[in-house]
């Protein structure tokens, strides 16, 4: 089957979708984005995404084209034409298309796109655990918003490949904020901590539920700040993603976290996690 794309009101084959070159967000990378996991056909935590797609482009002034409703609407016919099924989906809106001024231009309708693939579960090597190293947070200071400007990001996921690691984590001042693709898990003693929410640092839906089934389930987490040091006596590591879920980092700049292999904590989330996403697929839980 061909892979269909939504854009601007439109459901067409990707190879026919077309945008003009001067939109701003391929001029500027003026916009915003999302990224959702579907499962069994279902939009994985949707409203939760959807509220932070609307406070990421409120972050950028960009006028929210879609109810959440619309937006409901649009995603689940694309996943229906697409198959149903376990997905991957990304959805960009951007300032639209206008000549190039920094300024913001006027009256100009917001390019709307969607895409969605086909998404497997978390490969054997993420769940062995994977290598990282740690970097400067060479980002701006709204990494809330999520934008889809990811020159910073980009560069410090090269720098981790090229050190044959998967992900950069990434410090400002000395505190910990996140990986350059994922959201940050420190433990120690048995207590699972993570940075909090502020403008440093994207808020994780993964992160959330993370947070959501320790409080549910009694597990003792806390959200504060995280020194570098912190992480050299770390007992395990994990980066959170909504496409990779709770990955174990075992190893950080060439040093074993812990014993060097995914540890009990992990074990004890990631079934909880897996659980929830069963409970979803049986339409239990949102
Ligand atoms: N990225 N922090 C950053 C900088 C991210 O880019 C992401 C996810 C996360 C985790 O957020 P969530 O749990 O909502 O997926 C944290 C997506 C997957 C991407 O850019 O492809």
């Amino acid at each position: 089957m061909s892979n269909i794309v939504y854009l601007n009101g439109d459901f067409v084959a990707a190879a026919d979708a077309k945008v003009s070159v001067l939109d701003r967000g391929f001029v500027f990378g003026d916009g915003v984005y999302e990224v959702i996991p579907i499962y069994s056909g279902h939009l994985f935590r949707l409203n939760y995404h959807l509220k932070r797609l609307n406070d990421s482009l409120n972050g950028v002034r960009i006028e929210n084209p879609l109810s959440t409703s619309g937006w409901a609407e649009v995603l689940t016919t694309l996943i229906d034409n697409n198959g149903g099924g376990d997905q991957s989906l990304y959805l960009q809106v951007t300032r639209g298309v206008a000549p190039r001024d920094h300024r913001f231009p006027q009256n100009t309708p917001p390019t709307i796109f969607a895409m969605s693939n086909p998404m497997s579960e978390p490969s054997a090597e993420l769940k062995a655990g994977i290598r990282a190293i740690l970097v400067e947070d060479i980002r701006w200071k709204l990494c809330n918003i999520k934008a889809i400007a990811l020159l910073p990001n980009i560069l410090l996921r090269q720098q981790a490949v090229d050190a044959q690691a998967t992900e950069a984590l990434m410090y400002r001042d000395g505190l910990l904020t996140e990986g350059s693709a994922s959201n940050l898990f420190v433990i120690k003693d048995g207590i699972i901590v993570t940075p909090p929410k502020s403008n440093l640092l994207l808020p994780g839906i993964t992160r959330d539920l993370v947070v959501e089934l320790c409080d549910n389930h009694q597990i003792h987490c806390e959200q504060r700040e995280i020194s570098v040091k912190e992480l050299e006596n770390a007992d395990e590591v994990w980066v959170t993603s909504s496409t990779k879920e709770i990955v174990p980092v075992i190893e950080i700049d060439d040093i074993k976290v812990g014993s060097g292999i995914p540890g009990p904590v992990w074990k004890r989330l990631i079934t909880l996690y897996r659980d929830y996403k069963n409970q979803f697929r049986a339409g239990n839980v949102q």
